[in-house]
């Protein structure tokens, strides 16, 4: 019998390709405004996570042994729901002995003493790092048992993200555009994180667990890479830019440590240019 998974957010990024890897799981996804694209083998149920009648209902239908959080983002312009949703989560599934994995951020920490591991101190200092460092206190105190994984910035190699769509776009328009030299993230490839959470899945592992990639990228170099992964020759109106001048409130330099999870974990955390190379491979293999 395959263990059974839900998964919320089941129409974001990070749960789609959660949802596409999870073969070795009987897999569900919630939905919330968005339809989700059919994934073969996965069913779906439609679930605002503010609602405690609604998740009751949920977690009834289809009794899951293990949750994957990862609904909720900075997207939609609604950070309330991030920690209450988290909460009520990680309560029913304490209440319901489910494990339960909780999708966290690098951006609930200042910036000012990267690199961080698992144990450094949070301090956010922007309304979503507070709200993801709200949940993370919610689901730490609601289920002793619980994970909860601290990521950065997701790419995919494949089907431009959201970011870098807007990037590509920036090239066919004359909009001045600034990538930050002076922000400094972890980037995973979605793929690979979506792998070693399925991993993670099956172990029993509690507390905090950093998964970013192993290298340490500004958002210029990040977003030039990512142009010439997808053939796409950068225009003079994208230009290098810093967040003091931009003026933003964002945490500087978000380096996280995931030796533990690259140590507890079979699935490589794998830098660009390796991720680049299995898409290559893959390409010519097709
Ligand atoms: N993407 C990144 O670079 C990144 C970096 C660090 C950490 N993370 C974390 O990783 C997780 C996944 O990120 P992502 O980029 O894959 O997220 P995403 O694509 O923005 O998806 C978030 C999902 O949450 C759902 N949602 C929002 N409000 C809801 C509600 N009240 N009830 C049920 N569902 C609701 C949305 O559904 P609707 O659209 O239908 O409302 C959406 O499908 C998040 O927890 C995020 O904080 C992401």
């Amino acid at each position: 019998m395959k263990p059974r998974l839900l998964v919320t957010g089941g129409a974001g990024f990070l749960a789609t390709h959660l949802l596409h890897q999870a073969t070795n799981f009987t897999a569900t996804g919630t939905l919330h405004r968005t339809a989700a694209t059919s994934i073969p083998d996965v069913s779906f149920h439609v679930c605002d996570l503010q609602q405690p009648q609604e998740v009751r209902i949920l977690l009834d239908r289809v009794n899951p042994e293990i949750i994957i959080h990862t609904a909720c983002s900075d997207q939609g312009g609604n950070l309330s729901v991030i920690a209450p949703a988290a909460g009520l989560l990680a309560s029913q599934a304490a209440e319901r002995d489910i494990r339960f994995i909780h999708l966290s951020t690098d951006q609930v920490f200042d910036g000012m003493t990267a690199p961080y591991h698992e144990a450094s101190e949070k301090h956010p200092i922007n309304p979503y790092g507070t709200a993801k460092s709200q949940a993370e206190d919610l689901v730490r105190s609601l289920h002793t048992q619980a994970t909860i994984v601290r990521t950065s910035l997701l790419y995919d190699l494949r089907i431009p993200d959201r970011q870098t769509r807007q990037l590509i776009q920036t090239t066919q328009t004359e909009e001045r555009y600034h990538l930050f030299t002076d922000e400094f993230r972890c980037p995973i490839w979605v793929e690979k994180l979506a792998q070693a959470l399925l991993e993670l899945a099956k172990k029993d592992y509690v507390g905090i667990l950093n998964i970013g990639g192993p290298e340490s990228l500004n958002r210029w170099d990040l977003g030039m890479e990512l142009l010439k992964h997808f053939n796409i020759t950068p225009t003079s109106n994208i230009q290098k830019g810093t967040i003091e001048e931009s003026g933003f409130l964002r945490p500087q330099n978000l380096t996280l440590d995931s030796s533990a999870a690259q140590q507890l974990l079979v699935t490589p955390l794998l830098s660009l240019e390796e991720a680049r190379k299995v898409v290559g491979k893959i390409h010519k293999e097709a």
